[in-house]
């Protein structure tokens, strides 16, 4: 495996696939890798004929300097399980290559008004963040294909804007959200959780499941939102939101649309969790609505 760690580097690499004609899958991360990034590794190399990984703890996406700092890094074992995974080459940048300038003046990628809704609002200008560095990364990389995971379902849906709005040739594969046996969605933030917070944690997945449970069965949106937001809230969380979007602008919805998804952020102490399920109705509007 190739450890990168500079441009002109990557550059390299990139131009000897390139002469191979291989065709590149990329996963871009920011470290601390689970199952969860195991399997995005495994969907691009169903993909591509060479995979590779980005490291890189993107200082634009964090709103919050606290969030930052006790981000995981943990580049040696990451390494490790890369090498182990069968990638072709990581690319590990500091701050500096890859923003020479600093943040402060440096031309950013907008996300839209979809990147100021959600997490979007939760988080101001997180999306920005994550739509500049992505932007940088597909530019350096050149990847064929690019593969993300559903369960930053927000996220997913404005680098899809991203590629479509700024005409990018990439395209996009998108690996379901992996989870504990319990239903928790494995993230780097869970190890945060204490004991009687990882108990509790699993909620946030059973109230999804059980709001789209009733949803299925003709409830209505604003009473099975009530219901779930309840529910969590009995269990310990507080609940930040709670909501049920189409699944393309991520737009809230009273009635029941084609392609939609419940989405939910809820914190336990200082851990903030987030999860989504999708929720298709082959019937839009004709069951789950408001009469
Ligand atoms: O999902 C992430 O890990 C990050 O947001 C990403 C896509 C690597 C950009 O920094």
């Amino acid at each position: 495996m190739e450890v990168i760690r500079d441009i002109p580097e990557l550059r390299d690499w990139r131009e000897s696939v390139e002469f191979d004609a291989r065709r590149v899958g990329f996963v871009p991360t920011m470290g601390n890798l689970h199952a969860g990034h195991l399997a995005l590794i495994d969907h691009a190399k169903r993909r591509a004929d060479t995979v590779i990984v980005s490291i890189f703890v993107n200082p634009l996406q964090f709103e919050d300097p606290d969030d930052l700092a006790r981000y995981p890094r943990t580049e040696e074992r990451d390494l490790e399980l890369l090498e182990r995974a069968g990638v072709a080459a990581v690319f590990l940048p500091t701050e500096p290559e890859l923003y020479p300038h600093g943040q402060k003046d440096i031309v950013r990628v907008d996300a839209g008004p979809l990147g100021d809704r959600l997490e979007g609002a939760a988080r101001p200008g997180h999306f920005t963040g994550v739509a500049t560095v992505v932007t940088k990364l597909f530019n350096l990389v050149r990847p064929d294909v690019a593969v993300f995971g559903e369960k930053d379902a927000q996220q997913v849906a404005v680098i899809r804007r991203l590629v479509a709005d700024l005409d990018m040739t990439v395209e996009l594969a998108i690996e379901p959200t992996h989870r504990e046996p319990d239903g928790l969605a494995i993230s780097s933030r869970n190890r945060f959780l204490d004991a009687e917070q990882r108990r509790q944690a699993p909620a946030v997945h059973r109230a999804l499941k059980r709001a789209a449970e009733s949803l299925a069965g003709g409830h209505t949106v604003a009473a099975t939102l009530a219901g779930a937001r309840h529910w969590l809230t009995q269990q310990g969380f507080v609940v930040d939101y709670l909501v049920y979007c189409d699944d393309e602008r991520f737009e809230e919805q009273t009635r029941l649309v084609a392609h939609g998804r419940l989405l939910v952020a809820a914190r336990l102490g200082r851990v903030r969790l987030i999860d989504n399920l999708p929720v298709h109705s082959p019937h839009p509007a004709s069951v789950g609505s408001d009469r």
